[in-house]
């Protein structure tokens, strides 16, 4: 499986390329994309990485990825 994910003024814009992408809302945490994705960063910047933990709670001191804030901060749905 190969995807694209763009990430644009925070906001997630998910491209299929050939075939299924599943990404899986973890409660009260990141989203889970399951598989190989290619992430195209706000800056230009290309990353290639599998199984991404993307953060949705705002307090990610890395984003677009999940650093375990959410927790800290005690991020609900
Ligand atoms: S969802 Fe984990 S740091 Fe935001």
């Amino acid at each position: 499986m190969f995807s694209l994910i763009f990430i644009f003024k925070k906001h997630v814009v998910m491209e299929q390329t050939d075939s299924l992408l599943k990404i899986k809302v973890i409660p009260n945490a990141p989203l889970l994309v399951e598989g190989k994705v290619e992430l195209t960063l706000a800056d230009g910047t290309v990353k290639v990485v599998d199984k991404p933990h993307l953060c949705r709670c705002g307090a990610s001191k890395n984003k677009p990825f999940c650093d375990g804030a959410h927790a800290k901060i005690g991020f609900k749905d």
